[in-house]
């Protein structure tokens, strides 16, 4: 089912053909946010940068926060980050619907600052993304409207999109996550800031032209509408699909094409995701509770199928490694705590196994998750967790001394390269 990707192309036109022109939007007024909060709220739509948390809430909280209803709110005027940085190097749906939507993303921006009385909106984007000049391009074309969108180019760092982090950036140009306030309480420059995902932006588009019962008419109803899903690994044809919320794991595997080799396990949500085992993938619904009912996560949309000839444990110790080399250094779970939890991965991943790491993996697990500053650890120790559990066999095979696999196997699951993230060596301290 497609909703958001049915201009023909990138331009103005012919994204106005499918779409007709965004209704005009009400404006904040007395302090309360303007009318289209009541569409977004019965519409029930959830964010779709990983969290799934309910967007008309985050818009309320900004709204009061800067009305000065909240403990630390600054009152002043809040500002709008749209988040298309897709930290996730699984992920590519955003980068997709920048590419062939602009439009929409943009036209959700416009509606969604409009209704918070936010007159400045940011479109973040990671640097060196090969969407940037297509954006550009859509930016120009736009008659000039009440909101003045300003496109950033944060560097291209996992920890940099996360929300603090990239309020942050625009704020003072570091894209460090900071704490202990949430944007919504202050963020860029201190104002209070309402981030939402690009294609959360996209759907609100929708919302504003036909309302919130036409978007929660086809979906799981806790998580209504479409989604985009970036489908890869032992797939025939990996890409990103829009699909109804609640469409089942297994339609979505076939529609990319079918599985290439026997399933051994599916990541759900990307590297901060978790592993579901094929089978409990399969009797899975993509949405957040069902997915979460068999043990995985809905996340960034990510599904990724790992199969064949590969080592499941090697394609975690790769995905590991890159993780902790993104910490962003400041907190000492983090820090320390990510690279520890990786060399005992890849102690488990060589067989044979040492018999110790294993051990010690259960107690840092502990140890890291829970106890970062932002949710990054979290999300690295869930990814070993549950890939430990999905894949005990091969664990087992380990201790023993053999593998399932070959190990000539090139990586199945993508690691950027050191040299893409530091091409440019400015982004290497999150400038
Ligand atoms: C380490 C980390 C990386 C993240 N990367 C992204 C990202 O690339 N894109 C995104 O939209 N959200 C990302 N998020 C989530 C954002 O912090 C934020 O919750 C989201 O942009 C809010 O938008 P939504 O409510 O529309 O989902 C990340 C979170 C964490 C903890
Ligand atoms: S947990 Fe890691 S990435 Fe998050 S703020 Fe702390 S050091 Fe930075």
């Amino acid at each position: 089912m497609n909703r958001l990707m049915l201009a023909t192309g990138p331009t103005l036109e012919e994204h106005v053909k499918p779409y007709g022109p965004l209704p005009p939007t009400d404006g904040r007024a007395k302090d309360q946010p303007g009318r289209l909060i009541d569409e977004i709220e019965k519409s029930g739509l959830r964010g779709r940068g990983g969290g799934w948390f309910p967007t008309h809430v985050k818009f309320r909280a900004v709204v009061d926060s800067s009305a000065g209803r909240s403990r630390i709110s600054r009152t002043r005027r809040p500002v709008l980050i749209a988040n298309g940085m897709e930290g996730e190097p699984a992920s590519s749906k955003d980068a997709v619907l920048l590419a062939a939507s602009p439009h929409l993303i943009l036209d959700g921006m416009e509606a969604a600052a409009t209704t918070i009385g936010a007159t400045e909106a940011f479109l973040a984007i990671h640097r060196g993304s090969p969407v940037i000049e297509g954006v550009q391009r859509a930016l120009a074309e736009r008659p000039s409207g009440p909101v003045a969108i300003t496109l950033v180019t944060p560097p291209a760092r996992y920890v940099a999109s996360e929300e603090s982090a990239l309020s942050n950036w625009v704020g003072e140009g570091r894209a460090l996550p900071v704490h202990p306030d949430r944007p919504f309480q202050r963020g860029a420059a201190g104002r209070p800031t309402l981030v939402q995902n690009v294609e959360t932006l996209a759907h609100l588009a929708l919302i504003a032209r036909h309302g919130g019962e036409w978007f929660a008419s086809v979906g799981d109803p806790a998580a209504p509408g479409t989604t985009l899903v970036s489908v890869g690994g032992a797939v025939a044809t990996p890409g990103v699909i829009e699909v109804p919320t609640g469409t089942p794991v297994r339609e979505l595997l076939e529609r990319a094409g079918g599985a290439t080799a026997p399933v051994l396990g599916v990541l759900t949500g990307g590297y901060g995701g978790s592993w579901m085992s094929a089978d409990a993938a399969l009797a899975a619904n993509w949405d957040p509770s069902s997915l979460q009912a068999g043990g995985g996560t809905i996340g960034a949309s990510i599904l990724w199928a790992v199969g064949g000839d590969v080592c499941p444990l090697q394609e975690m110790d790769a995905v590991v490694e890159w993780m902790a080399g993104e910490s962003a250094g400041q907190c000492g779970p983090c820090m320390f705590g990510l690279p520890s939890l990786s060399d005992d991965l890849h102690a488990v991943a060589v067989a044979p196994a040492d018999d110790l790491a294993l051990k010690r993996l259960d107690t840092r697990l502990g140890l890291v998750a829970g106890r970062g500053g932002c949710k990054h650890p979290d999300g690295v120790a869930r990814f070993v967790a549950t890939g430990l559990e999905t894949f005990s066999e091969e664990t087992a095979l380990h201790a023993e001394g053999s593998c399932s696999s070959a190990s000539t196997t090139p990586l199945l699951l993508p690691v950027p390269s050191a040299r893409d993230h530091f091409a440019d060596p400015d982004g290497r301290d999150f400038r």
